[in-house]
């Protein structure tokens, strides 16, 4: 795997186990970097029995002698950041001259999680983390957000935290919250937290491209999924970055002529968190049961999880747009006991079959899935180590979906651990 550099994207709602895949591919690299997304991400990785959430930190830093970078493209807030770094550092794990962050990667600051929390409180609500990420980016895109480089002209970063201030209190005049709030008292906490962690900000994109040139192999690690995309997923019912793999171009600085591969994560079933369209939900025992085995609840805010069957509609919508060039399958595990498992290979729209996603939401609510049935495996998959060991059931599961969406599965996961792989 010389000089070969991989994106690796969610292909579904999030949560489709991207933290342990990239855990368990990071032999293989050097350099892990995450490109979009914040603290909204909750990437489990389970190594020897120890379980941890990372939000912020790639999945690599667990490998010995990755460097891992934290992209352009992040949104991140201070405190989140100087939570995961203790908690590591707690670990034994010693990030030093391993762990770089972009200066020019955004700041979420108390007064956007205020403002998630106040969107957050309508009846046209999103369903967000409330971590602060949407409104980060708007001011992203309004340029009136403040980057850790704000931090080289000190008297320029004050006096932005009080225009943003002055100009959130306009927009919302009866927030008791942001009234709270004082600009001089926002700048000085900021750069109370800014030095415990100044050492780690660096300008990430020459950094990377030098480690591209010198031979290093580097994955991108892709936070959220395809259909929580700005772009291209359920709008509004999104994420308010690029999941998708054009974004770890922008979000790092790695040009799109250097990368070799896209690698996506999928899960044997669905899942979403938060409000929005889900054509194969399932409201039935059937769905439930996949919650419980599945242990179906949110890395990041512990929500419940809604659980349906795979959507190869959607699937494939996703492999197309982020060029996949091979799949890991996740959590098929979960489905061991189920004497019947389905996949939708269709929609049914206004009396029409169609095989196309539209991404708009309201006409998603109105399409019925279309399933073809399979027999359930019915034995354990955790265990395993050889694909050709698996049950004629699975296998033949796992073959439609390769030629539905017309690219190989790779990699099919068969538990939480880092060990319980199969490499096809
Ligand atoms: P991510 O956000 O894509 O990294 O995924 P999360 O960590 O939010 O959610 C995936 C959950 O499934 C975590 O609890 C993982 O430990 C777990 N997991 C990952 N792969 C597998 C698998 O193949 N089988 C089972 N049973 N659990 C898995
Ligand atoms: P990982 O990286 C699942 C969802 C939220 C909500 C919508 C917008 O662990 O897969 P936001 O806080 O981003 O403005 O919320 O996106 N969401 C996720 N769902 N996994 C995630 O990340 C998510 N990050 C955001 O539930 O519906
Ligand atoms: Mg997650």
């Amino acid at each position: 795997m010389k000089n070969k550099n991989y994106i690796l994207v969610g292909l579904q709602w999030g949560d489709e186990g991207k933290g342990k895949i990239v855990d368990m591919l990071s032999r293989n690299f050097d350099v892990v970097a995450r490109y979009q997304g914040g603290a909204n991400a909750g990437h489990t990785i389970i190594i020897d029995g120890k379980k941890t959430v990372l939000h912020l930190i790639p999945s690599g830093i667990f490998t010995e002698n990755i460097i891992c970078i934290i992209g352009n493209g992040t949104v991140i807030d201070p405190d989140a950041l100087i939570n995961e770094i203790e908690l590591l550092e707690k670990d034994g794990i010693k990030l030093e001259n391993r762990l770089f962050i972009s200066k020019d990667a955004h700041i979420i600051l108390p007064y956007h999680k205020i403002i998630d929390a106040i969107n957050e409180s309508k009846s046209d609500k999103i369903g967000t983390t409330k971590k602060g990420i949407g409104p980060s980016y708007y001011d992203k895109y309004a340029r009136r957000g403040i980057k850790f480089s704000d931090f080289e002209n000190r008297t320029v970063l004050k006096e932005k935290i009080s225009k943003n201030l002055d100009y959130l209190l306009g927009i919302f005049p009866d927030s008791d919250e942001l009234k709270s709030l004082d600009a001089q008292k926002l700048y000085e906490e900021l750069s109370a937290n800014y030095a415990g962690v100044e050492k780690y900000f660096v300008q990430t994109q020459y950094m990377i491209n030098k480690l591209v040139s010198e031979g290093k192999n580097v994955l991108l690690e892709g936070a959220q999924g395809a259909l929580l995309d700005v772009d291209f997923g359920t709008y509004p019912y999104i994420t308010s970055s690029n999941p998708t793999s054009g974004g770890a171009c922008t979000g790092t600085g790695i040009p799109p002529t250097k990368i070799n591969g896209v690698i996506g994560i999928v899960k044997a079933y669905t899942t979403r968190v938060g409000e929005g369209p889900f054509p194969t939900e399932l409201f039935d025992e059937t769905g439930k049961k996949i919650a419980e085995i599945g242990v179906e609840f949110g890395a990041t805010t512990g929500r419940p999880r809604r659980c349906g069957w795979l959507d190869l509609v959607a699937l494939k919508y996703a492999v197309v747009i982020n060029g996949v060039t091979e799949l890991a399958l996740t959590k098929s595990d979960v489905l061991d006991s189920f004497e019947e498992i389905k996949l939708c290979t269709h929609y049914e729209l206004n009396g029409e079959i169609i095989d196309t996603f539209p991404s708009n939401p309201f006409v998603l609510d109105y399409v019925n899935p279309v399933y073809k049935s399979f027999k359930g495996w019915m034995t354990e998959l955790k265990g395993k180590t050889a694909y050709n060991d698996l049950s004629e059931n699975f296998r033949g599961y796992v073959e439609f979906i390769e030629n539905y969406i017309g690219v190989p599965v790779k990699y099919v996961s068969t538990g939480p651990a880092r060990s319980d792989i199969i490499i096809k």
